[in-house]
Order: structure tokens, then C-alpha cells, then sequence
């Protein structure tokens, strides 16, 4: 069940060009968020932004976490894109910040033991989501495709090499990586998969990153889970205004907030 609570910042700080990394001394939801949660934040004090944000939870360190000064914590990677954003770059190590978690159903986890293997594909500030997912796979056979529109765009790779995965990285303007969408190269890099398994794919990224891979891409050899990030009024399934269209029979408009946000992308109905 969700809940509101307090936590107090321990880190607000930038990780390179509009990316920062704010870490949260939170126990009640370090403690109970799942891969593929996110939390909605109150990014100020001011009456504006009115509506909090919601944010994936980059990292969480429940009670027994290895590293001790990072248990009950827990990290959100966000990128400056407006008003709320930019406010949450002035939140103070010490202050306290208000928050609603854990929220949304999370990523279904592949299941133990398998010779399947697990792809991750973000794009942009979508990677954020994806990395308490490969921390729960570590050392499972995990392949990792990173995208974004120039090298700014690509953060993170060091925590996800120190998981033991296989990164492949992709930028449009070339800068980094190779040159084209991270979708184009996980298609030119589909053969490595062998077709006698069906591999797990969990992806998160603009809407437009889902629509090319749900075209170009139908295979049966891939159980793909998309994280979908809808701008939302209240998180937390009262106000319908993050609505997407499925396949379900009974209930076509499902709520991103609550339904999902992570969604098998075969039930989508893009518009
Ligand atoms: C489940 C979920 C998890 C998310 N996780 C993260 C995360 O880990 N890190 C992160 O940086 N962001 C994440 N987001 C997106 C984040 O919530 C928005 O960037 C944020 O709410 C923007 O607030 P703002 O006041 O700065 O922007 P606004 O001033 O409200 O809007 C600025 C611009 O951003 C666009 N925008 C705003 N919200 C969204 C959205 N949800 N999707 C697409 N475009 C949007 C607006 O259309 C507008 O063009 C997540 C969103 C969802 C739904
Ligand atoms: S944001 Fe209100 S129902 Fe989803």
C-alpha cells in the first residue's frame, strides 16, 4: 500500500549537463519499493509546482543494503526539463522532502533459473528506471542498451558495467557510441539472441523510443515490459489523466499510475 511520508535529503547533486542525482534518507519506502515503482515527489515548499512529480527510483538500499551509509536511501536521477525539475535542483542536503510511495505495479521479474537472456534498453533519463532492475539481475546474463540524443545524454554506464552486463551504447548525433537510435541497435544486435529461449526485454524511454520497437519489432522470442512515462495528476489512480490504450477487453483505457507503469507492450494501442 502506498503512504505518505517525510524524508530528508542526504544528496542534491549534478551528475553532468541537465542530470542530477537526489538521494533521499527514506526508510518506510526504501525498505518496500520494487523495481519499476516510482514515488511522487513534492519537488518544493512553494505552492508551485502544486502537483507533485513522479520519479522511478534509480537505486534503493533497504535495512540489510552492503554499503551502510546508504541504507533506508534511496536515489532519484532526474533531468532538468521544466519548472519542477529546475525547483528540485535547489533542495538542500538536511531538508526535509514529502513523498508518496511505493506507487505503480513494477517490472515482473524474470523467473530462476533461466538461460534466457535479460535486455535492457533505455533512452534518455528512461535508463534511470531501469537500473534497481539490474541490480535485483545482477550476474544473470544481462545485456544493457543505452541511448540518448548526444553523449551528454548518456550517463550511469559505470554502475551498470560493475553488474557484470555487456553495454552497448547509441547516440543520434554519433558522439558516443554508435551513430543512430538505441532501438536500431538493438535490432542490428537481435541475431546475438538465441531464438531456442524467449528473453526477457525491459525497456523505458520517450513514447516515440516504444512506438519504433512495437513496429519493428514483433518477435515471439522476446517477452518485452515497457515502463510508460505519462505526465500525471495525482499518481495514485484518482483522476484517470494518465490514461493509455490497451487490448483489454473490459477495460481498454488502463491507468499508467496504477495499472502501470510498466506494461507488456504487445497490450498497448498506440495512437
Ligand atoms: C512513472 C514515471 C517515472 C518517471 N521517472 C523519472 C525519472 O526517474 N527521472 C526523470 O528525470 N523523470 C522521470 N519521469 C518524468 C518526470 O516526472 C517529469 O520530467 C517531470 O514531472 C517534469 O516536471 P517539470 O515540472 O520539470 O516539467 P513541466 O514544467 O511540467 O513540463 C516541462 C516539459 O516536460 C514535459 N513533460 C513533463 N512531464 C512529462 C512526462 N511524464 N513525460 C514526458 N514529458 C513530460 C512537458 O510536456 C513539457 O514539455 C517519470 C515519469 C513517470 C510517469
Ligand atoms: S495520475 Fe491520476 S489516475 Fe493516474
Amino acid at each position: 500500500m502506498p503512504f505518505q511520508t517525510d524524508g530528508m535529503v542526504i544528496k542534491n547533486e549534478r551528475i553532468q549537463s541537465l542530470y542530477f542525482l537526489l538521494g533521499i534518507y527514506c526508510p518506510p519506502i526504501a525498505n518496500q519499493i520494487k523495481p519499476g515503482q516510482f514515488v511522487m515527489l513534492k519537488v518544493s515548499d512553494d505552492r508551485a509546482p502544486f502537483l507533485r512529480r513522479p520519479f522511478s527510483v534509480y537505486q534503493s538500499c533497504p535495512d540489510p543494503y552492503p554499503e551502510k551509509k546508504k541504507r533506508g536511501c534511496l536515489f532519484i536521477l532526474y533531468k532538468i526539463v521544466g519548472k519542477g525539475t529546475r525547483k528540485m535542483t535547489a533542495l538542500e542536503k538536511g531538508q526535509k522532502v514529502d513523498l508518496i510511495g511505493p506507487l505503480g505495479n513494477g517490472f515482473t521479474l524474470p523467473p530462476l533459473p533461466s538461460s534466457a537472456s535479460i535486455i535492457l534498453i533505455g533512452g534518455g533519463v528512461g535508463i534511470a528506471s531501469l537500473y534497481s532492475l539490474a541490480e535485483a539481475l545482477k550476474d544473470r546474463n544481462l545485456f544493457v542498451f543505452i541511448g540518448g540524443r548526444t553523449r551528454e545524454d548518456i550517463f550511469c554506464v559505470e554502475d551498470f558495467k560493475k553488474l557484470n552486463s555487456a553495454i552497448f551504447i547509441a547516440t543520434e548525433d554519433g558522439s558516443l557510441g554508435v551513430k543512430g537510435t538505441v532501438i536500431d541497435l538493438f535490432l542490428t544486435q537481435r541475431k546475438k539472441f538465441n531464438r531456442r529461449y524467449r528473453h526477457y526485454l525491459y525497456t523505458c524511454g520517450p513514447t516515440a523510443m516504444f512506438k519504433t520497437l512495437s513496429k519493428s519489432f514483433n518477435s515471439k522470442n522476446f517477452i518485452c515490459q515497457g515502463s510508460l512515462e505519462t505526465r500525471m495528476g495525482c499518481g495514485f489512480g484518482a483522476c484517470w489523466g494518465c490514461v493509455v490504450k490497451t487490448n483489454h477487453p473490459q477495460t481498454p483505457y488502463q491507468r499508467v499510475c496504477k495499472e502501470g507503469p510498466v506494461f507488456y507492450l504487445e497490450n498497448i494501442l498506440w495512437e
